[in-house]
């Protein structure tokens, strides 16, 4: 089912459209899984239209399993299979994102008014975790900067900073007296890096809604860095004038910055990161090596011309 047919193949050859709200409100209700069967869709997941993108790589992407079974996700515990157990326990919709700070129009936006249906796009992603390994992805998502400018950033706004659902009921990891990590978890951009047209908003991974393991409802995707810039399950959106806090910087500095860019040059102070693990790839697979910026130096590179980048990490 979740065979992977090339960058082209387009999911509503095999699959009826759906429209994605009427699907979660059909779901919200009671009769939802009977309206699901009636449409022929499978009760898991919404299925998307998407068109393909120029930033989209041609490598073959991981299997959903590979995907959906080995995440980082903290709120629902440390171990990789850990999200998969517990993030079923998650209820994404109603889903909503306060959108504040210096724009012009400030507010709480629903989910079905950030995401529209017909911009979805499909962009085949290495993911590179900061753990050195590194898995392909193909996401459903849209241009971060779509939502920015339906909120108008005002000429005060530099930075943006996001922040990802507190709810200690259904993440379990977020209760009890020790934690190990600050909640909410925090993340932020620069606003050119932000407007970029790599950077996105996914709400899909191969073709289906995404699992909540994965960063459900809406999650964001900036494949030229570590993927803990890539938050999860967002719920608050602010442009700030100042550069804002991050989780993993704020935990462990010397080996955490702000940028987080994928730098084969710039080793974790306890462990090199000139190459990578392959997940998916099997025991005797070799290691990859791993390309500056993910592999997307001509497209960013510029971002960061006149910066030290040993020590801007
Ligand atoms: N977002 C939140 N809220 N909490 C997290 O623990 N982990 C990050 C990032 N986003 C994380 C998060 C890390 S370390 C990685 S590598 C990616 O999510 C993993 O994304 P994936 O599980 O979809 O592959």
């Amino acid at each position: 089912m979740h065979r992977w047919m090339g960058p082209r193949f387009k999911y509503s050859e095999i699959t009826p459209k759906e429209v994605y709200f009427s699907r979660r409100q059909l779901l919200a209700g009671a009769g939802g899984l009977i309206a699901a069967h009636t449409t022929g869709a499978t009760a898991s997941a919404a299925t998307f239209e998407t068109s393909p993108s120029r930033w989209s790589i041609d490598d073959r992407p991981n299997s959903y399993d590979d995907i959906t079974s080995y995440n980082n996700f903290y709120e629902f515990g440390y171990d990789k299979a850990d999200p998969k157990r517990h993030a079923g326990q998650l209820t994404t919709d109603p889903w909503s994102v306060v959108i504040d700070g210096k724009v012009r129009r400030p507010g709480t936006y629903g989910l079905e008014d950030i995401v529209k249906p017909a911009s979805l796009e499909e962009r085949i992603y290495r993911l590179r975790c900061v753990e050195a390994w590194s898995m392909v992805i193909p996401w459903v998502g849209f241009p971060l900067a779509d939502v920015l400018a339906m909120a108008d950033p005002d000429s005060g706004a530099k930075y943006v900073a996001f922040e990802t659902l507190y709810r200690p009921e259904e993440m379990p990891a977020q209760r009890g007296v020790f934690q190990s990590l600050d909640w909410p978890y925090v993340e932020g951009l620069r606003l050119d890096e932000a407007m970029h047209p790599l950077t996105i908003l996914a709400v899909g991974l191969y073709g289906e809604e995404l699992p909540n393991q994965n960063g459900a409802p809406l999650r964001l995707v900036v494949p030229w860095k570590y993927g803990f810039k890539s938050i999860k399950s967002i719920v608050r959106i602010s442009l700030t004038d100042t550069e804002p806090p991050t989780t993993w910087n704020l935990q462990a500095p010397r080996e955490y910055g702000f940028y987080s860019n994928v730098n084969p040059e710039v080793s974790h102070p306890r462990w090199s990161q000139a190459t990578e693990r392959v997940v998916g790839g099997g025991l005797l697979s070799p290691r990859r090596d791993t390309e500056m910026f993910n592999g997307y130096a001509e497209a960013v590179g510029s971002l960061y011309s006149g910066m030290d980048l040993k020590k801007n990490f």
